[in-house]
């Protein structure tokens, strides 16, 4: 079977007439992190590109790559940064609070190390779901029922035969990630309460294309949403958004609650209000998609610029952070370890490995404080304010950081 295959339909409305508006080149997997044994392997490149349905308004990847060759290692344990465990617990009190009754279920797609059910526990019933084995194992070392598997019809319908309908299903920042959205929405079918909410949450494709956010784009991420797009989606399958709330994490996100069309929670002036402003800012297209890989280009040049001037000038310039948007940030601008000997990050399963592509190995933040360059590229700028705080010691004594976006900065 072929490992990646060109998208012809619109994985929400199935139009045809997908047009292709940036272009980020082969790139390896991005979570696919190396072993020292591997960085003198040959390693596979799958094409990165972006195209827009003018149907439905959806931004997704132009070619797919096959999921079993992604998510065999999987890194990201969300509960790293302070700020979206805070922001998780906001969200869970939140629908705990308007949605379920203390008997009730709540179900998690994509629930990771369970850093948003574990705020649950005591006070309804509660089950994560995920695929990854290993964040799943530490969900449960925490006291979260998980399943390590993909949520699937068949699933939800087993679920709903041992406990029962959910009052709530959330899904966090995992519906970017999934290629097949009806068997998810079937799935949501068989196991939502007639009265239940589903509450999403992922970036937001208005923010995506504001900030510049090209370095989000790598091959599990599958699709760069809209309230548009998803109000068709979910209205193929009898569900319909009643509220929206735009958010500040991950560069910009929104997160939409939904019910089975007619239920009993009123439709707020929001949907129809980003609704509204998505159709003014695509009386634009296709000049703004353009011009947003334009600007993607420019800012590769001035990146690369800048970092070259520096070395120039006798300065030494690392990486921050390791996550996939970082690896497709490096490789899409061509540094290698010439250029940055070392990245820095907190999460102690990637130190020791090093980045897929440039092959740039991942070190301690301790290394890094220890080491004291003069420069350091904030990949994970959407961690930006805890960061800084974090490594204020380093900016007191010199140091400084480099914001690559949404337009390089230095701080
Ligand atoms: P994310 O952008 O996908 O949330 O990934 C953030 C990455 O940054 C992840 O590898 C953990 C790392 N990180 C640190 O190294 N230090 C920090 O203080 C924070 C918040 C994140
Ligand atoms: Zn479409």
């Amino acid at each position: 079977m072929q490992s990646s295959s060109r998208m012809d339909r619109c994985r929400i409305c199935g139009g045809t007439d997908l047009a292709l508006f940036l272009d980020l080149g082969a790139m390896p997997p991005a979570n696919a992190l190396l072993k020292p044994e591997e960085i003198d392997l040959p390693e596979a490149r799958y094409p990165l590109a972006l195209c827009h349905c003018p149907k439905c308004h959806l931004v997704q990847l132009t070619y797919k790559v096959r999921a079993e060759v992604l998510f065999h290692n999987y890194f990201y344990f969300s509960s790293v940064s302070q700020r979206m465990t805070q922001h998780f617990a906001g969200v869970a009190n939140d629908i705990a609070t308007r949605f379920v009754t203390s008997n009730g279920l709540v179900v998690e797609i994509g629930s990771n190390d369970g850093i948003l059910l574990r705020s649950l526990l005591g006070r309804c019933r509660i089950l994560g779901i995920d695929p990854a084995r290993n964040v799943v194992e530490h969900a449960i070392a925490n006291g979260v029922p998980s399943i390590a598997a993909f949520f699937t019809e068949a699933l939800a319908v087993e679920i709903r035969k041992q406990q029962g309908p959910a009052a709530a299903l959330l899904a966090n920042n995992v519906l970017a990630h999934i290629d097949d959205l009806d068997e998810v929405m079937r799935g949501v079918h068989q196991l939502l309460a007639d009265d239940g909410v589903m509450v999403m949450e992922f970036p937001y494709v208005e923010d995506f294309l504001d900030h510049l956010e090209f370095d989000t784009v790598y091959h599990e991420h599958l699709s760069y949403f809209g309230v548009r797009p998803l109000t068709h989606l979910f209205a193929r399958f009898g569900f319909e958004i009643f509220d929206v709330q735009r958010q500040s994490v991950h560069g910009g996100s929104i997160r939409i609650f939904g019910q089975r069309h007619g239920a009993s929670h009123p439709i707020q002036p929001s949907v129809q209000e980003l609704i509204e402003l998505e159709m003014l800012r695509s009386e634009r297209e296709p000049d703004r998609l353009i011009r947003f890989a334009c600007d993607v280009v420019m800012l590769r040049n001035e990146l690369r610029g800048l970092v070259a001037e520096l070395q120039r000038a006798g300065k030494k310039v690392v990486g921050y952070t390791a996550p996939a948007k970082g690896v497709v940030l490096l490789n899409y601008c061509g540094f290698g370890p010439l250029d940055l000997e070392y990245t820095a990050d907190a999460t102690p399963a990637k130190q020791g490995l090093y980045c897929p592509g440039v092959r740039i190995p991942i070190r301690s933040p301790e290394y890094f404080r220890q080491d004291h360059p003069d420069y350091a590229l904030l990949f994970a700028w959407n961690h930006k304010d805890e960061i800084l705080e974090k490594e204020k010691a380093y900016r007191q004594s010199g140091g400084k950081f480099i914001l690559p976006i949404p337009r390089v900065q230095v701080v």
